[in-house]
């Protein structure tokens, strides 16, 4: 923990009480309730943890109200543009850039890890062959808990290692895999002498029957959807992750439990959900319609793609997400793809709007994404598994993070009870 830097007082039913506050580097101050209970025999009630702090990380920051991301303290815009995402996965899990050679030693490491173990491709076969994607990767991916016994152990810094680079190595090729079982064509190898994201490219996208070429332009989208995903600090998938991992579970269930998580519609499913939305107003003129409905409070639809906890004035992923987009797009030659028309069209109305203006609701990151993932040929459901596959860095740097904290304990939240009082058994003759 950080020093002291103030005291909150709190005063209560005749009682007095000081609690520690502390200063984070940058961000709001915190004060510290962890012996509230003991001291005064009450909780704090924050569903959704909407004003909670949960640990202490030095990973990544959100600036909400300046829309500002930070990895590491390097803004995601200069990452986007100037690094790539085997980097920014240094940079997340050790803290500092790489030099040359640290950056070359953990691409090798990384590089001699992509295969998996040949009897995991048996699981893929249990499924349906309609299966989610998500579905399919919610099992193997914990599954690989069965097959890498020698980095099960979290209190060994070196095991906890070994599995981190496994996870960034097997679950690009582990998300593959469950592309191409949900189209029926035979998994792809990894091809190592590939950078990471031509490497998923080519495993999605090739067949044994003909020689495919990675397009570089769509490798480079590829890599920067990946670094904009990367880590997002205490998010639901990842509190997810911590959580599972505080009870000291192994990491790859933990990543599992992530990837559960994130599947939601409300949080990684959003970018499927947007461009099924997207695609649903089909025309510029629709929009109004669908503006409408989003503001009527006895429908429950929300525009996907708009709107986040954190961020109240823009979301900087989405500014660059949509720069991608157009850019993407125009190399491809199809600028004038009608889903990215009516995004436009959507994103400019709605920001013009009061209802959106108010509630401070902008695009968010998953806004623009999609349209460039349908322009690399994946289908919707492939959307949120790329998802979980560049925050599966995210989640264990913070979850090896964790590990270190010898301050970490299991997370137990307490809850304000509102059942039934105690009451006893009714014999089921005279209920
Ligand atoms: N469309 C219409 N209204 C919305 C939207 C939206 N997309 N998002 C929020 N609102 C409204 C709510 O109805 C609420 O209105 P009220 O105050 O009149 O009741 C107000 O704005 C605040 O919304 P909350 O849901 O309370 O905000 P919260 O911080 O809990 O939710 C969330 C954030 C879940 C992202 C929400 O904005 C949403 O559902 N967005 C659409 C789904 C989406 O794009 N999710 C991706 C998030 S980014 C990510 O996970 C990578």
């Amino acid at each position: 923990m950080p020093d002291q830097t103030g005291t909150a007082k709190l005063s209560f039913a005749g009682k007095e009480l000081e609690l520690p506050m502390y200063s984070p580097s940058v961000g709001p101050d915190v004060i510290d309730i962890g012996k509230l209970y003991a001291q005064a025999g009450v909780f704090t009630h924050d569903p959704g943890f909407t004003s909670t702090s949960s640990c202490e990380s030095a990973i990544t920051f959100i600036d909400g109200e300046e829309g500002e991301l930070l990895y590491r303290g390097y803004p995601i815009e200069q990452l986007a543009e100037k690094s790539h995402y085997l980097e920014v996965c240094f940079l997340l899990l050790y803290g500092h850039l790489p030099t040359a050679e640290e950056a070359e030693a953990f691409e090798f490491r990384v590089t001699r890890h992509t295969m998996v173990h040949e009897q995991l491709l048996k699981f893929f076969s249990g499924y349906r062959r309609d299966a989610h994607p998500m579905a399919t990767m919610v099992g193997v991916v914990g599954a690989l808990s069965a097959f890498y016994h020698d980095s099960l152990d979290i209190n060994d810094p070196w095991q906890r290692e070994v599995a981190a680079i496994r996870m960034i190595a097997k679950v690009p090729t582990i998300t593959a895999m469950a592309y191409k079982y949900s189209i029926g064509q035979p998994f792809v190898y990894p091809k190592n002498s590939l950078d990471y994201a031509a490497n998923f490219l080519h495993m999605c996208f090739a067949v044994p029957a003909e020689d495919y070429e990675v397009n570089p332009i769509l490798a480079r989208a590829m890599d920067r959807i990946f670094t904009l995903h990367a880590d997002h600090e205490q998010n639901a998938s990842t509190s997810t992750v911590r959580l599972a991992g505080s009870s000291g579970a192994n990491p790859f269930a933990c990543v599992a439990a992530g990837i559960a998580c994130l599947w939601g519609p409300a949080h990684g499913g959003a970018n499927q959900a947007c461009l099924e939305m997207l695609k649903e107003i089909g025309t510029v003129d629709r929009i109004p319609e669908f503006i409408a409905r989003a503001k009527d409070k006895d429908d429950p639809f929300r525009l996907m793609g708009f709107g986040h906890r954190v961020y109240k004035n823009f979301d900087p992923r989405a500014k660059v997400m949509k720069e991608s987009a157009d850019e993407v797009l125009g190399l491809l030659g199809i600028e004038n793809n009608p889903t990215l028309q009516v995004a436009k069209e959507l994103e400019r109305i709605a920001l013009e709007d009061s209802y959106f203006v108010d509630k401070k609701l902008y695009p968010n990151v998953d806004f623009y994404s999609g349209i460039i993932l349908e322009a690399m040929g994946f289908p919707t459901s492939m959307f949120t598994p790329i998802f979980a596959l560049s925050r599966t860095v995210g989640w264990i740097s913070q979850w090896k993070e964790m590990l270190s904290d010898p301050n970490q304990k299991i997370g137990r939240p307490r809850q304000l009870y509102t059942g039934e009082t105690r009451r006893d058994y009714i014999d089921v003759e005279d209920r």
